[in-house]
This record gives structure tokens, C-alpha cells and sequence, in this order.
């Protein structure tokens, strides 16, 4: 079926929350350096993942996906990058703990650069300018001239985006998350409150646990997975011009392979069964997330999977619910029945932060910790319920000491919010409501556990 598939085949669909490009001879010149340029991601890692995400979807490994809402030109730096990944070292330690399986890693990063909008106008002071789209398709400054779609901005989403790789592999591959390290991922502003004290607490039992492997011979010298971990990277495929230009064709199974990242996702808003996105989705070997909304009925759940996921092949799609805390109990379960319906192999992960997005008093889109986590318990009631399995989470969050999110044991007030709220687009969880979640929803899985030994 994908034999006959072309990557340009997304152009003859109906396209909606992509730039129209003015200047064509810019954009054809773009494309054209971009398609000559070697791919960010081979083939082979999307295919490990794929297996990874297999062992998710039977409950045999757990996933966390996070990071930025949009990464951004302006706020790209070493230390922001490390400190994102030592937060996800963090929660993937807390997690691992509680779900006693391995925990599949998966970076919002190096290529999370476009974004969907609610509205196409943004009004401020009475005047009305064109949204901001993320740092690969215009600029967030507030004037005519930087709201403009540039396709240059590609080159440089490109530039980012390598780069990052880079220093995400040294990170990975050098030592840095040798899990002996497992006390030095704590971030230092965070060390005195709730969730880092109790971080402390099990980074000692497992270090306790390493001493004990040493001395029985276990070390990172002779245990590879001990000193090395995988990490991938994801994003919203929306600028289908940067995703066709990356898309490269796999030297072994002679199949068409994205190249921007090792999984690509389907947003909200963009997952018409005919439309673009999906059109072009279908055609990619790489693991596949879908965003499924209120608004996603359970025959277009069908037709959707049959299109993504033909052959029904285990880690190819990744089912991302977000429907907003209260709501959780209207829509995901028949949507998980018409899954078991089709027989159909997913990975069912929940995004508890986009059905969570309010306006705070102070006039900032903010989240509330107790929704997000109010939607993580609902979604594992559901799947408790249903048999079925809860198989990871997705988060907006930084290794930053940021206010974008109120709540939390140290607890960010509506007043709060202006004091070091800096993200592109969606507000995200900062270092210790990131790493308190994973407590909880570590609490969450450890009852699985022991539900399932006490049936078992
Ligand atoms: C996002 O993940 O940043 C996003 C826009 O999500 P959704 O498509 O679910 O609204
Ligand atoms: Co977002």
C-alpha cells in the first residue's frame, strides 16, 4: 500500500494550520538545500523505538514523552537542555520504580518548532496581527514584519535541531546518565522542596542497589545499560514542507523514513482522515502519535487507525488522549472499546496538560497541577476498568525554575505566574511539579502492580 505512496502526496489533500509562503522561489530554494542535507535520525533508531513502543502497548515498558510546548530560537542553550534531561532522567527513575518495567524516553525536542493555533489573528491593544506559529514559521515579536511566515526560519529549526541531537547523544552515550549518577540529576534550586527530598531518598536505595551489584560483578563497565540510555526525539509534524524535505528513503527496507525526528504526532487539529498530516503520516515508517481530543469520535478512531496503522504492526501508533480533567470518563472509553473493537494494537498515552488550559485572573494561560493530575488518575481509571493498558504520559515541562503552571507542593500561586513565565506557547510544568507528578503517577503504577500479583 506505502509502494505507491510519495512523499509530496500530502500537497493534493486539503492542508489547514500551515503557512501560505509568499515568496515561492525562497521557499522552492529552502526545500531544496533541506532535501540535500543528511537526515537527523536514521532509520534504524525510529525501528528500535517502534519495538520499544510495542513493549509499551503489551505493558511491558511505560512511556514518558515531555518536554517544551515550542521550543524556541531565542531560549536555546546547553543548560536548558541538560537540565530538561535530567528532570526526564529524574521522573524516568521515579517511574521505573514504581512500574517495575523499563521506562521508553522521549524528548518534545529537536524539531518541536510549529505550532497549531486556536485562533489565526492575535489582537493586542486593539491591534490585530497574525499568531505567532512557532519559531520555524514567523517570529513571536509583537510587529507586521516578524508575524510574516519565513521559510528561512527552516534552515534554522535545522540548525537547532542537529545541534541538539548532538549534545542529547553525548548526554545519552558519554556517562552523563550512568545511573551511578542518579544523585547528581537533581537540580540544585529544587534540592529543599517536597518532591526532591523524596527524589534523595530513593536515589539512595538505589545506589544501595548498586553497591551491592558492584560487588557482585555488575558495573557500567561490563553492563552497558547501566552507563548509556535510549533517548528519542519527537514532534508535531504540522510544517509538512520541513517534514517532506527530512523524509529519506530506509537503505534497508527500501521504505520512506522521516527524517526530522524518531517519532512524528498528529495534532488535535490536524488529524482529518483525509487531510494533509495524516496523508503524509501514513506513508513514514516511524512510530506515529495521534492527539485524540473531545471532539474525536470513536468511527473516525477506526478509520484513522486502518489508515496509520494498516498493519496493525505493535508501536506503530501511539493513541495521546487529552481531554481535560472531569471529562476523561465521557471519551476515552468508548474510544478504548472501538480499539478493542478493531483488535488494534496502540499504545494508549495521556496528555493531561492540553484539555487543562485556563486563563488565570492575572490574564496568563496557565494549567492547574491539581487538573493535570486529576486527569492522569481518570485516564488510569479508565484503563483499570477496561482492562485495558495505561500505557505512558506526555507532559509540557523544563528543567527550568519556571512559573507557568500553578500549584504543586511548592506551590506556584495565580500571582506568581508573572515572575518567570516564559514559555513560547502553552504554559509548562517546571522542575519539581514535573518530578511530583511522577511521584504520583509512580503511586499509580505501583498499585497496577500490586493489583495485578494479588489476580495473578
Ligand atoms: C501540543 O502538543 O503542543 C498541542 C498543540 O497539542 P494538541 O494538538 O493536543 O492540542
Ligand atoms: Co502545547
Amino acid at each position: 500500500m506505502t509502494s505507491a505512496w510519495k512523499k509530496s502526496d500530502w500537497r493534493n489533500k486539503e492542508r489547514i494550520q500551515m503557512p501560505d509562503y509568499t515568496d515561492h522561489a525562497a521557499l522552492t530554494a529552502v526545500e531544496t538545500r533541506l532535501s540535500s542535507y543528511p537526515p537527523l535520525v536514521f532509520a534504524g533508531e525510529a525501528r528500535s523505538l517502534k519495538a520499544k513502543l510495542g513493549k509499551v502497548s503489551r505493558g511491558e515498558s511505560f512511556l514518558l514523552q515531555g518536554g517544551d510546548c515550542a521550543e524556541s530560537f531565542a531560549e536555546f542553550n546547553a543548560d536548558m537542555l541538560r537540565d530538561t534531561y535530567k528532570v526526564m532522567l529524574q521522573m524516568a527513575v521515579v517511574l521505573t520504580y514504581g512500574a517495575k518495567v523499563p521506562v521508553v524516553k522521549i524528548g518534545r525536542v529537536a524539531g518541536q518548532f510549529a505550532k497549531p493555533r486556536s485562533a489565526n489573528m492575535e489582537t493586542i491593544d486593539g491591534v490585530e496581527l497574525p499568531s505567532y506559529r512557532g519559531d520555524i514559521i514567523n517570529d513571536i515579536d509583537f510587529t507586521p514584519e516578524a508575524r510574516i511566515p519565513n521559510p528561512d526560519r527552516m534552515l534554522e529549526a535545522y540548525t537547532q535541531a542537529a545541534a541538539s541531537l548532538n549534545l542529547l547523544r553525548a548526554f545519552s552515550m558519554g556517562g552523563f546518565a550512568d545511573i551511578h549518577r542518579v544523585h547528581e540529576w537533581n537540580l540544585g534550586f529544587a534540592n529543599s522542596a517536597g518532591a526532591a527530598a523524596k527524589y534523595t531518598q530513593l536515589a539512595n536505595r538505589i545506589s544501595d542497589s548498586l553497591d551491592f551489584m558492584t560487588a557482585a560483578g555488575i558495573n557500567s563497565d561490563n553492563t552497558n545499560s547501566l552507563h548509556t540510555v535510549d533517548f528519542y526525539t519527537s514532534h508535531e509534524a504540522l510544517l509538512l514542507e520541513y517534514e517532506e524535505a527530512l523524509c529519506r528513503i530506509d537503505s534497508t527496507s527500501g521504505l520512506p523514513v522521516a527524517g526530522s525526528g524518531h517519532m512524528i504526532w498528529i495534532g488535535d487539529r490536524t488529524r482529518q482522515p483525509d487531510g494533509a498530516h495524516v496523508e503524509f503520516a501514513r506513508g513514514v515508517q516511524n512510530p506515529i502519535g495521534l492527539k485524540c481530543g473531545p471532539t474525536t469520535t470513536a468511527e473516525d478512531l477506526k478509520i484513522l487507525m486502518s489508515k496509520l496503522n494498516p498493519e496493525n504492526e505493535a508501536g506503530r501508533l501511539t493513541l495521546i488522549a487529552r481531554f481535560g480533567a472531569g471529562s476523561v470518563g465521557d471519551h476515552l472509553p468508548h474510544l478504548v472499546k472501538a480499539v478493542k473493537e478493531e483488535g488494534a494494537n496502540v499504545v494508549w498515552s495521556c496528555d493531561p496538560m492540553h484539555g487543562n488550559t485556563i486563563k488565570s485572573t492575572s490574564g496568563y494561560k496557565t494549567r492547574p497541577f491539581d487538573s493535570i493530575l486529576r486527569e492522569v488518575r481518570e485516564f488510569f481509571g479508565v484503563h483499570n476498568a477496561e482492562g485495558t493498558v495505561p500505557g505512558g504520559v506526555h507532559f509540557e515541562m523544563t528543567g527550568k525554575d519556571v512559573t507557568e503552571c500553578t500549584g504543586g507542593v511548592r506551590a506556584v500561586t495565580d500571582e506568581d505566574l508573572s515572575d518567570r513565565y516564559h514559555t513560547a506557547c502553552d504554559p509548562r510544568l517546571n522542575a519539581s511539579q514535573a518530578l511530583e507528578l511522577a511521584f504520583l503517577v509512580s503511586e499509580e503504577l505501583e498499585q497496577r502492580v500490586v493489583a495485578q500479583r494479588k489476580a495473578g
